[in-house]
């Protein structure tokens, strides 16, 4: 049985580094391959039996629980305002009454990843999706012993000692433990780099001797700034299905449009997420992403990210060029 675990997803993030978008949006409901990114994460909790979620809401957190509320009736969402930007271990610790000492998996909600959880949730053992990453200095790094348990676990270190990054997904058999050890480093005042950190209160639990293991996460996609926000869309739009054919247009698979969406003489793809309400007309548009009720009108684009309700316009140009000239629009 799965049916009581609890999602934790905290989703407070201001998303600084995806600028403009995030002026406007919370990073979590930014497009990426057909979907916001907190969809892709939402979409699989029933299939892993899991219907009760927790959301640590803090930047525009009105607008999560309003897209969160028109779409997933069928979760019973939990919302909790994280009002100050803590760290990741105190938006955890806003989920204790909720959770309780119950079975808890943390998502992290600007996490998209490609995981088999099945087995970890069936698992009975706390256990951390991990991943060797080249450069470990920017995540949580963890150190295990040859049978697997995490042995010690590090946060952002400046001489990493393992290359195996924390992925943003754990799972915990009880709660319990981990919110005493969330709480205790609060009372505490344990800080690392200014933030009460999950990965402190993890290696407070392993020192205490309670056991973590890991699981391999497989595909752990970046949402963090606009180049690595389309490389995600790249690769999650190369695994699905989506659109082939356009009446009136041409479509370069993979290419995915929201059913309400117009296109009309464009060329489209490869890899381009039109969402909601945009219309395109006229325009030859690959590698991008194209936000709700956006307009994008007689201009070649790639490489690029639209925003809700922006206007992208272009036109044709007039030359009046003489034998053996160069004309370079580049
Ligand atoms: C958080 C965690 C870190 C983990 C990372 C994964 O850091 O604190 O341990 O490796 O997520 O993305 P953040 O990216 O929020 O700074």
């Amino acid at each position: 049985m799965t049916s009581d675990i609890i999602a934790v997803i905290p989703v407070a993030g201001v998303g600084t580094r995806l600028r403009p978008h995030t002026h406007t949006l919370p990073k979590v409901l930014l497009h990426v391959a057909g979907k916001p990114i907190l969809a892709h994460i939402l979409d699989d909790l029933p299939g892993l039996g899991i219907r009760r979620a927790v959301l640590i809401v803090g930047y525009m957190g009105d607008l999560v629980r309003e897209y969160v509320g028109a779409h997933y009736q069928h979760l019973d969402v939990e919302y909790v305002e994280q009002p100050e930007p803590m760290g990741l271990g105190h938006a955890v610790s806003l989920a204790a009454p909720f959770a309780d000492d119950g079975r808890v998996l943390i998502i992290l909600g600007d996490t998209v990843f490609e995981a088999d959880l099945r087995p970890v949730l069936a698992g009975g053992v706390n256990s951390i999706g991990v991943k060797e990453v080249q450069d470990p200095r920017r995540f949580g790094i963890v150190e295990r012993d040859p049978d697997g348990r995490v042995t010690r676990l590090v946060e952002k270190p400046e001489q990493p000692t393992s290359n195996l990054a924390i992925t943003g997904i754990y799972y915990f058999d009880r709660g319990g433990p981990l919110f005493d050890a969330l709480a205790e480093l609060q009372r505490l005042g344990l800080r690392t780099k200014g933030e009460f950190q999950l990965t402190d209160a993890m290696q407070l639990l392993v020192s205490r001797g309670e056991l973590i293991t890991t699981f391999p996460v497989e595909g752990w996609y970046d949402c963090g700034k606009t180049e690595t926000l389309l490389e995600t869309n790249r690769v999650l739009l190369g695994k699905c299905k989506g659109a082939t054919a356009v009446a009136g247009s041409l479509v370069h698979p993979p290419v995915c449009i929201a059913d309400d969406a117009v296109v009309e003489n464009c060329i489209l793809g490869p890899h381009v997420s039109v969402a909601a309400g945009a219309q395109l007309r006229n325009a030859v548009v690959r590698d991008s992403i194209i936000n709700e009720n956006a307009t994008v009108e007689d201009i070649m684009l790639e490489s690029s990210v639209v925003g809700v309700n922006a206007v992208v316009r272009g036109g044709y140009r007039r030359v009046n060029v003489g034998d053996s000239s160069e004309v370079d629009f580049t």
